[in-house]
């Protein structure tokens, strides 16, 4: 496995066998089993895996947790290399943010809700960075986990609106035992909010086993799931929602098909989560 730190080390390893397919897993590093289970996948589908590990300033807030991210670059190097990645790029700041860079990627309509909603800035960094990414790397396939459902919307939309020649994958949440997704912010978690923070994919069930049985009403779906955050002492409602899963348009009525999400504070940690209904095949065809 290659470990580089600039752009042309990059695209010297791309271009060497320039007919070969390439998998892009982008990261922002502290990885666990949901990243991996990325550079599995695109392991299995492509001749090489590249992989990046960089926490991309732009996508958060001043007021968020950019210089607390965690971060353990060797053990995500040593996970990297155990599930078969060639190339991990690792540039910093300079290199992609260097003196006087002013251009930025803005997907407009599918950023103005959810999570956009409460950080209006966060998609343009997600879309700005994972161009860039694409432009150096010029993946055939790139990997990205169902967790971030909305970051996988825009995402889409992008590379349709500007003709970026890939294909995008979207693969399912890995989840803890007990029904939590995985997240590199569990590992803020106190024991009892951990615990606490099972009751994000409790409700969600919930509205799933509500659909599954016939429900279709937004309005109870939310009255349902809602109830069971609120009665969860150290959790905090940010937003729930029952949107259809491409337009992100909230649903009165669900049709066909729905995405079941939400962000819920667990003490000072924010979390999210969501379940397309009737699954993700349906909502993205085979992952
Ligand atoms: O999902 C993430 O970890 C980030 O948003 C990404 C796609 C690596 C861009 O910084």
């Amino acid at each position: 496995m290659n470990v580089v730190k600039t752009i042309e080390a990059v695209r010297t390893m791309r271009w060497q066998n320039p007919s070969a397919t390439w998998g892009l897993v982008p990261t922002m590093g502290y990885l666990h089993e949901g990243h991996i289970s990325l550079v599995r996948q695109a392991r299995a589908e492509n001749d090489f895996v590249a992989a990046t590990i960089y926490v991309n300033p732009t996508q958060f807030a001043p007021t968020e947790d950019l210089s607390s991210y965690p971060r353990d670059l060797t053990r995500d190097l040593a996970l990297l290399e155990e599930a078969g990645a060639d190339l991990v790029f690792t540039p910093n700041d300079a290199l992609m943010y260097p003196h006087g860079f002013q251009s930025y990627v803005t997907v407009d309509e599918v950023t103005a809700v959810l999570e956009g909603a409460s950080r209006p800035t966060h998609f343009r960094g997600v879309t700005t960075i994972v161009a860039k990414l694409f432009n150096i790397v010029q993946p055939t396939r790139a990997y990205f986990g169902q967790k971030d459902f909305q970051q996988t919307v825009v995402i889409r939309r992008m590379i349709a609106d500007l003709n970026i020649n890939l294909q995008m994958i979207v693969c399912p949440t890995v989840r803890e035992a007990d029904g939590l997704a995985l997240s590199s912010r569990n590992t803020y978690l106190t024991p009892p909010q951990r615990e606490a923070a099972t009751v994000l994919s409790r409700a969600l069930k919930h509205g799933l086993t509500l659909l599954n049985a016939g429900e279709r009403s937004g309005d109870v779906l939310h009255q349902e799931m809602t109830a069971i955050i609120t009665a969860e002492s150290l959790a905090q409602l940010d937003y729930l929602s029952v949107a259809h899963p491409h337009t992100l348009a909230e649903l009165a009525q669900v049709e066909d098909m729905a995405l079941l999400s939400m962000a819920v504070f667990v003490g000072k940690t924010r979390l999210i989560d969501n379940m397309p209904w009737p699954s993700l095949t349906a909502v993205y065809g085979e992952a």
